[in-house]
């Protein structure tokens, strides 16, 4: 996800300096380069060793050595992003005023990339209005910065100035650094079951998870594309915060939603498993169990896809098909009816693929008359096959 990605994280003195091991391990994880460089003081919290033995490159913390000179200027230019974590708020008042007094500062003040700050400091020097303007500072000057979270301080108190954990800074190492293959393009994608209520209490759903959906809504998202995502209830949600999130309960409801964001979309996909029946009239009050069968009479929902079908101004539209048998010739059937651009056929017979499952196996059926078969693979590498088959 992040091969030939090149990422220099700046480390100040913070407890949370610890947390830094592992997000090195995820960076590298990922296919990113690692150089790190560490303020005098950061060097008490975490061990230099550590790190440049995952990052597999020396940790840089002085300007020079007995032999040689540390080139701020051209750390500053290696990278592609640098990521200041955990700030402190020393380190934090320094680059909101241009102090240079360390490797770490002047590795700032060099760099040509954008810098990604993730705070790290007790709650009370958090709020003091002198912390709030610094950070508001940095801010101004083009930097972003993550937000801190609420728990358990190393003082022992409990409030916000918890640094960002490393998965929730690896997400955002990878929204900055996606490509800009999507870029201005609006994507609108349903996701998840529906609930169709019986009573207040119980409804009609299945299994979907909304896995497929989600990784999709990431793909886009990573291609540089702008993604609504129109989430049924008990949906898995995408790691990246800027993924619109709509959340609906029933077909009508998610119907409704993909109907008004519709116009505004050039490419929609279908990936939600909508309730085809809904009861005809859900019940006001809970239905008590009297009698021995219990008739319950469902009608048909609206066809989000179909409609959708007769709605486009050309908009790229995707359909899903589960089937279970006759998969192609059903599934075609389908990108006909709903006057599809492409249908992704599930077949329910592959395993491994379907509902629940973190890896999938598809059939993608153009409405040109090609089909193309992916292998099983995860849901995020076959998000990216359907990508890669649909746009090219
Ligand atoms: N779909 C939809 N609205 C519905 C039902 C289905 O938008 N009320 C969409 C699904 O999101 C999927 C496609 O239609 O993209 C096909 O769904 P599928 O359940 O495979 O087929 P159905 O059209 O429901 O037909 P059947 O259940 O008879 O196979």
């Amino acid at each position: 996800m992040l091969t030939g990605k090149k990422i220099l994280i700046a480390i100040s003195g913070s407890i949370a300096a610890y947390k830094i091991i592992l997000l090195t391990r995820l960076l590298v994880k990922a296919g990113a380069t690692v150089k790190i460089v560490m303020t005098p003081s950061a060097t008490q919290f975490v061990s230099p060793l550590v790190l440049s033995t995952l990052s597999k490159n020396p940790v840089l913390k002085e300007f020079m050595t007995e032999d040689s000179w540390a080139n701020h200027v051209q750390l500053g230019r290696w990278a592609d992003l640098m990521v200041v974590a955990p700030l402190s708020c020393n380190t934090l008042a320094k680059m909101a005023s241009g102090i240079c007094d360390n490797l770490v500062l002047a590795v700032y003040l060099s760099a040509t990339c954008k810098v990604l700050c993730a705070p790290a400091m007790d709650a009370d020097m958090w709020h003091h209005p002198s912390t709030q303007e610094n950070i508001s500072r940095i801010r101004a000057y083009g930097n972003q910065v993550l937000d801190v979270e609420a728990g358990e301080l190393a003082s022992g108190l409990v409030g916000e100035g918890r640094m960002a954990e490393p998965e929730v800074i690896l997400n955002a190492i990878i929204a900055n650094l996606r490509s800009t293959e999507l870029k201005n393009k609006s994507i609108l994608i349903t996701a998840g079951p529906t609930q169709e209520a019986i009573d207040p209490v119980r409804f009609i759903a299945n299994h979907s998870t909304g896995k497929m959906g989600v990784a999709l809504a990431e793909a886009f998202y990573l291609r540089g594309a702008t993604v609504t995502l129109i989430a049924g209830p008990g949906s898995v949600l995408p790691k990246f915060s800027e993924i619109t999130i709509q959340s609906v309960v029933s077909a009508q409801q998610m119907y409704e939603a993909a109907l008004e964001a519709f116009p505004k979309a050039d490419i929609a996909v279908l990936a939600a498993a909508v309730a085809d029946y809904t009861p005809v009239m859900a019940a006001p009050q809970k239905i008590k169990k009297k009698e021995a069968t219990f008739p319950l009479k469902l009608q048909k929902t609206k066809d989000i896809l179909k409609k959708l079908g007769e709605l486009k101004t050309g908009q790229l539209l995707i359909g899903f098909a589960l089937e279970t048998s006759n998969a192609l010739s059903n599934a075609r059937q389908k990108l006909i009816d709903k006057n599809a651009d492409f249908i992704v056929l599930n077949s329910m017979e592959d395993t491994g693929a379907g509902f629940g499952y973190d890896t999938n196996q598809v059939t993608v059926l153009g409405k040109d008359g090609t089909t193309t078969e992916s292998s099983l693979d995860s849901k995020a590498a076959i998000a990216d096959f359907i990508l890669d088959t649909v746009l090219h």
